[in-house]
């Protein structure tokens, strides 16, 4: 891939007959402009992408200079896979980790976002109350370290 100030290309490898989180959903090209209109506020920044599938948006925030966790389902080795592999080939410097809502691993504490992305993930009222307690310990995590609250963008 290469890019310049006002050009960026990323690849994704999709499988539309596959799980949720092996293609592109629309909230995530619209969620991965924002970010690119608003790259000078990610640059440096630490990012994590909930359930990131194929991860557009979280990409497009490490082609910008983010420090980002790409994350989905613990158990679903499929997507993570993916997940590293589209890494691999958009020679990305993402870390890939499996973190399902509302589950607490050891890992999932040293993260510290400044930025908390997530597209198309509010689709399910199960699903909404479980993310929303991920949302929540992040918070609580972080404002025990800086007065700063981070920024949590879902589309
Ligand atoms: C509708 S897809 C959106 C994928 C991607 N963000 C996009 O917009 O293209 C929902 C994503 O959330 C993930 N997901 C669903 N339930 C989850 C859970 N309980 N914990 C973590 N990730 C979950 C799925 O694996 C899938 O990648």
């Amino acid at each position: 891939s290469s890019e310049r100030d006002h050009d960026l290309r990323v690849d994704i490898v999709e499988n539309i007959e596959e799980d949720y989180g092996m293609f592109v959903w629309p909230c995530s090209v619209i969620l991965a402009e924002y970010v690119w209109q608003q790259r000078p506020r990610f640059s440096r920044s630490r990012v994590v992408e909930l359930g990131a599938g194929t991860s557009l948006p979280g990409l497009v925030a490490a082609k910008v200079g983010a420090h980002v966790t790409l994350t989905d389902i613990a158990h679903n080795t499929e997507v993570l896979d993916n997940i590293q592999q589209i890494c691999s080939l958009n020679n990305a410097n993402c870390t890939v980790l499996g973190l399902t809502w509302g589950d607490w691993d050891e890992p999932v504490f040293d993260l510290h976002p400044d930025i908390i992305l997530g597209a198309d993930v509010l689709y399910d009222s199960a699903s909404k109350l479980l993310i929303y307690s991920s949302w929540l310990a992040f918070l609580s995590l972080w404002l025990r370290h800086v007065s700063n609250m981070p920024l949590h963008l879902f589309w």
